[in-house]
């Protein structure tokens, strides 16, 4: 089977390097992919929005089946554009449909889903631009701190939790009449503010069965002890020592079968992934979000704990026979730190050689924001993300321990690492 994967970060070659162990696979191609994933498979220089481009591939190239690593095609329409299309129908894509993506693609669709699925969520509400009055009144009947919320996508940016009211009104004015984040905040949502510790759930599905895969937290801020600005994430672990059975049949009762029933009894075409942001609050799980698409860094860390050969679960999905897939999962415990170039998440520079990949280590390397320079074939890094290191070990602690270690063989200009991660939880 000849497979194209969509995306460039880390996520995406976790996934290509899972891929390219199956036995079923003959041709592995990345558009546009990064340094690492041509290690794994052939990179090609494709955008992964660019639908015609892809469609070109595919048909040239005899790929038989589309797998979709981030959320802006999938939120474009990329499942649809293959079903709608007659020389690509027949060929699968693993990602939901446009419909479906607007779990991801518009919190006020999502809110308002797990509104009529009664799956537990943070109180809310939803304004337009012309609803600025009735949105500060809104405001005025939380408590502090006020989270304000970007209906469409935003790059990971779209969220703002405020300390305190004048603040919140403000970025609500900023948003919802001064399109702050453009199209993206045309709606906001605004709502309660939830306390408790986070963390990342992921399903599997064909539309009518699903799988539960391993779980995992990442590690969001740049500062150590969970300060300064957001980022893309900063490492992960998996599994989550407060995820017990009697947690996730909270979570499988609540909030997975919901989902899907939903999901369903809406007749909305969904054959992909679901990542569960959740938190837990008091020993019960809320969703803070859907997306519809796999975690970076996550990833880095649930896919190697995955032992099934996932282009035998990927074709389970495609022909809806999920429900009769075995799974098998690695019993020990992954964690990945993820390298980051200096200044990220806020401005800093590219192009520096990334050195120390080269030699064997007990971990798992996948690039994020690297490239290949064509003129000295070096690897450079080429983003704020560049490598994540994965290791498995019996216990969680001592994965660390072993991906800080390699981590210390690696190096690049500005080489920037959080030192701390699992303080919550150890
Ligand atoms: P998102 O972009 O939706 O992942 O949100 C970014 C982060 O904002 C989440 O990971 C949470 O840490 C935080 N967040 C979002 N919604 C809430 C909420 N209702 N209560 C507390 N924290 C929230
Ligand atoms: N790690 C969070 C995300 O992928 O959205």
């Amino acid at each position: 089977m000849n497979i194209l994967l969509l995306g460039s970060g880390g996520r995406e070659h976790a996934i290509a390097w899972k891929l390219a162990q199956s036995t079923e696979i003959q041709k592995l191609y990345i558009a546009p992919g990064n340094a690492g994933t041509s290690l794994t498979g052939i990179n090609v220089p494709i955008e992964v929005n660019d639908f015609e481009g892809i469609k070109l591939f595919v048909l040239e190239n005899d790929v038989d089946m589309v797998v979709v690593g981030p959320e802006e095609p999938l939120v474009n329409g990329i499942a649809d554009f293959f079903l709608n299309d007659g020389l690509l129908s027949d060929i699968p894509v693993i990602g939901p449909s446009k419909s479906g993506a607007r779990l991801e693609g518009s919190k006020d669709f999502a809110k308002a889903f797990m509104q009529r699925y009664g799956i537990p969520t943070a109180a809310y509400r939803t304004f337009s631009s012309t609803e600025s009055a009735a949105a500060k009144e809104f405001l005025r009947s939380l408590k502090p701190p006020y989270v304000l919320k970007a209906d469409g996508l935003a790059a990971g940016k779209g969220v703002i939790i405020c300390p305190d009211i004048l603040e919140a009104d403000q970025e609500l004015t900023e948003m919802l009449d001064h399109a702050r984040f453009g199209k993206a905040s045309e709606k906001v949502v605004i709502e309660e503010f939830l306390s408790g510790i986070e963390l990342s759930v992921f399903v599997l599905t064909d539309g009518k069965s699903w799988i539960l895969l391993p779980e995992a937290k990442d590690y969001k801020r740049i500062g150590e002890g969970d300060t300064g600005l957001n980022t893309g994430g900063m490492g992960s672990i998996s599994p989550v020592p407060f995820a017990d059975s009697e947690f996730m049949e909270k979570v499988r009762l609540r909030i997975i079968e919901p989902t899907i029933q939903g999901l369903q009894s809406e007749n909305i075409d969904y054959k992909g992934f679901i990542f569960f942001g959740l938190i837990n609050v008091n020993g019960n799980p809320y969703v803070i979000e859907y997306n519809v698409r796999m975690g970076d860094p996550e990833t880095e860390s649930v896919i190697p704990r995955i032992k099934t050969d996932l282009v035998y679960l990927f074709r389970k999905v495609a022909d809806q026979s999920l429900g009769s897939a075995r799974i098998e999962f690695e019993e020990r415990c992954a964690a990945t730190v993820m390298l980051v170039s200096g200044g990220y998440p806020g401005s800093y520079l590219k192009g520096f050689q990334v050195d120390g990949l080269d030699r064997e280590y007990p971990s798992l390397l996948f690039h994020s924001g690297t490239i290949t320079d064509e003129n000295d074939n070096l690897v450079k890094t080429s983003g704020g993300r560049v490598i994540a290191v994965t290791s498995l070990a019996g216990t969680t602690q001592e994965a660390l321990l072993q991906s800080y270690t390699t981590a210390a063989e690696i190096d690049f200009q500005g080489k920037t690492l959080r030192k701390d991660l699992g303080f919550d939880l150890f």
